[in-house]
């Protein structure tokens, strides 16, 4: 099969690898039908996620059909349309037995294109099939769900669910990109008051207003903290997400809330921020961080069955997964090409077709 192949910091090659075989009873095969690049995927090609060895298939989102299931797998078959997310289950772990899949001490939480081979190519072995993929209701396209493979659910919970947004709240989103917009659409979920966010670029501004932000901030020109103020009868926010991973962007949340209030760290951060005790101290804020679970992935593809929610959206760019490495080219160049998530697709596969398997019941 063909695979997105990473070779170590700065070096990815679209090319032949093995095609991928059940290893554990509880394995399933999934052909890739669309799958997405992450910013995640650019770190570890800058080379800041040591753990991923050369000659990894990069890619954790993705959505497919499972073509070969172990003899472990219960529920799942040939045929079968999955959406699978960056998070596996063992399903027995403590952590899995808590929800907490993002800490799975069983062998999963986030492997694929990390630990183990991921979705960016052609076939895929998904571990703990039974207990990770999530079955796509038939009237969903592939990219009406890709995106909860990823950026949903994690500015869902890691930032909306654990920043505690309430009807009626003012939420500070600082950073707009997929997974500060992400924050945006399902805080609105929850009815806040208004939804404030802030960037250093105008067109990922823009783009927020088009997502449902209230107020937007260039923080370049402007004192985000005065004028989040100004808007809160000099208390601050209540909730303020921190949606970019960088020091000044955490700081500058810890500065945007209200006594009381919660920041909520979506953004991985490569380098110590400060955290100023000294004023924080008195307040009873509440700081939380995290990895995405992918607990509310169910719920969140059923408010898209319902029409209560549109992640579509985020599809600013479009791709064959054979263009792969110009899906690269275009996505990390997301300041000229204001890309979002470009899709990968495959086209409908034809039988026999040279180097694809053979899909049973995949409506071919
Ligand atoms: N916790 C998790 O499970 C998880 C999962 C996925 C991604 N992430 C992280 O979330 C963060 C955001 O991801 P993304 O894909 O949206 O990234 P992105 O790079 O596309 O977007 C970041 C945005 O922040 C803005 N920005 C940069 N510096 C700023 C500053 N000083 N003030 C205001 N805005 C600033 C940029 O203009 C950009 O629009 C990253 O750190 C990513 O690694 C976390
Ligand atoms: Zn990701
Ligand atoms: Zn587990």
């Amino acid at each position: 099969m063909k695979a997105l192949v990473y070779h170590g910091p700065g070096l990815r090659a679209w090319e032949t690898t093995p095609d991928p075989t059940v290893l554990e009873p509880t394995d399933a095969i999934v052909r890739i039908d669309s799958s997405t690049i992450c910013g995640t995927d650019l770190h570890i090609l800058k080379g800041d996620v040591p753990e991923v060895k050369p000659g990894t298939v990069l890619g954790h989102e993705a959505v497919g059909t499972i073509v070969e299931t172990g003899a472990a797998v219960s529920t799942l078959e040939e045929g079968d349309r999955v959406l699978v997310s960056c998070i596996t289950s063992c399903g027995r772990c403590r952590f899995c037995r808590e929800g907490h899949y993002g800490l799975c001490t069983g062998g999963g939480g986030w492997i694929f294109g990390h630990l183990i081979d991921g979705l960016q190519a052609e076939y895929a072995r998904v571990p703990f099939a039974d207990t990770s993929v999530h079955k796509v209701p038939e009237p969903l396209t592939d990219e009406q769900v890709l995106f909860l493979a990823d950026i949903l659910p994690t500015s869902y919970e890691v930032g909306v669910l654990n920043g505690k947004v309430g009807p009626g709240d003012t939420v500070a989103i600082v950073g707009a990109g997929p997974i500060g917009l992400a924050a945006v659409m399902t805080a609105r979920l929850l009815t806040p008051g208004r939804i404030v966010v802030i960037d250093l670029d105008t067109a990922r501004l823009a783009k927020a207003r088009e997502f449902g932000a209230d107020v937007t901030i260039d923080n370049g020109h402007e004192d985000a903290v005065a004028a989040v103020k100004g808007l809160t009868d000099g208390l601050g926010a209540d909730v303020a997400i921190e949606a970019v991973g960088v020091p000044e962007t955490f700081e500058l949340c810890t500065d945007l809330i209200r006594p009381g209030g919660r920041v909520a760290n979506v953004g991985v951060h490569g380098h110590p921020a400060t955290l100023h005790l000294e004023k924080l101290w008195i307040q009873d804020v509440t700081i939380t961080t995290g990895l995405v679970d992918t607990v509310t992935t169910p719920i969140l593809m059923q408010l898209i069955e319902q029409g209560k929610l549109d992640p579509t959206l985020f599809a600013t760019h479009r791709f064959a997964l054979d263009d792969t490495m110009a899906a690269y080219d275009t996505f990390s160049a997301a300041a000229e090409s204001n890309a979002l998530k470009v899709v990968l697709a495959t086209q409908t596969p034809v039988m026999g077709t040279p180097h694809r398997r053979e899909v049973v019941g995949a409506g071919v």
